[in-house]
């Protein structure tokens, strides 16, 4: 019903009547959801390895994985995004123990998954993936792309620790998630071990089915990745990561998921690498050595084992101070900002380093 026409109007009266008819002026509130630059709202975060692996202990001793449940992990989450419990605004990273003979139930979901191997005595521990048993040795990359089945076998006598991360957090802002139980890995047919490995290479089957699913069930050994940056690094590298690798989805060539890519990268001794910032946000955990980032001037000293977050849009730098290698492996959501158009990156000017204004202290 629209409102009886008044006397004597002002800007005053045209806000109220708005807002009583759900209407708010662009003219007032502009600046409120047009910013300038990035807004964002969390910090950088660092969670130290012998914390995080003590409380992990005790779910160990207090937790079984099963239907309900579903998995003995620990969120990283960022205090800033506690309401969300993410780690990023938009990823969501977990430490995950399955202790020796255990299985954590099948399932499939919206939200994509990667798992980076903590620790793992190798053996048969395999997370099944469409069927397709993937082993877990120590440092290997596993993908869950989404809404495949999945569940986790640990047939060995020691336990396994690995890294999760989940787009999750996009997937909730995108008001689009589903979640189905599923019944001991047997809803898909079963593939034997090194299934996608042996159409995947540089030659692949000629003439035969095409491969089943949409995004390879990928397994990325550690000692290919190894490698790789091994006989990269007398190159001169990248300026803003030293020697860094993608991992790479072998039929696109694109990066590791639609919405997640995964690095791995080596600071060699005495490394100190110029400070970069960019529209997508970053979770990094430290495979090996001890080393240091500054994050929007904040520096984070960390070592093997622990976990940090750079926000989109925060200066940050990594510096290798000792004499041994430091290797990081990362993930960010940068292939959803290229894909929408909106990926910026820039390096800082000068002599490309931050004035370090305080440590951060767990
Ligand atoms: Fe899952």
């Amino acid at each position: 019903m629209s409102q009886p026409r008044r006397k004597h109007d002002s800007l005053e009266c045209l806000h109220q009547d708005m807002e009583q008819a759900h209407l708010i002026p662009t003219w007032k509130y502009v600046s409120e959801f047009v910013a300038a630059s990035p807004r964002v709202s969390y910090q950088p975060f660092l969670w130290k390895w012998q914390t995080v692996y003590e409380h992990l202990r005790r779910a160990g001793e207090l937790i079984t994985p099963a239907r309900g449940a579903e998995r003995r992990s620990m969120e990283h989450v960022n205090p800033d995004l506690r309401a969300q419990y993410t780690t990023s605004h938009t990823l969501a990273t977990a430490l995950q123990l399955v202790k020796a003979g255990e299985r954590a139930p099948s399932h499939r979901h919206q939200a994509a998954a990667i798992r980076f191997v903590v620790q793992s005595h190798g053996g048969q521990v395999f997370t099944r993936v469409q069927g397709e048993p993937l082993l877990m040795e120590e440092h290997d990359l596993l993908l869950t792309p989404l809404g495949m089945w999945h569940d986790h076998v640990n047939d060995t006598p020691h336990d396994i620790i690995w890294l999760d991360a989940l787009d999750y957090p996009l997937v909730n802002l995108l008001q689009c998630s589903y979640f189905e139980p599923g019944e001991a890995g047997h809803e898909t047919p079963a593939k034997e071990a090194g299934y996608t490995a042996k159409r995947m290479g540089h030659v692949r089957p000629l003439g035969w089915h095409a491969y089943p699913e949409e995004v390879p069930v990928m397994r990325y050994p550690w000692r290919d990745t190894c490698a790789a940056l091994d006989a990269l690094r007398h190159e001169p590298g990248s300026p803003f990561d030293g020697v860094i690798v993608e991992y790479i989805n072998p039929v696109t060539s694109g990066p590791t998921l639609p919405t997640m890519s995964c690095r791995a990268q080596l600071l060699r001794p005495g490394e100190w690498c110029r400070s970069q910032r960019s529209t997508s946000s970053k979770i990094y955990y430290v495979m090996r050595g001890t080393g240091q980032s500054i994050i929007d001037g904040q520096q984070f000293d960390w070592e093997k084992g622990d976990v940090f977050v750079v926000p989109n849009w925060a200066w940050h730098e990594h510096r290798n101070p000792g004499r041994e290698d430091c290797l990081l492996f990362s993930v960010t959501d940068q292939p959803v900002m290229e894909v929408l158009g909106m990926y910026r990156q820039e390096g800082l000017r000068d002599d490309g380093h931050q004035r370090v204004t305080g440590v951060f202290q767990p």
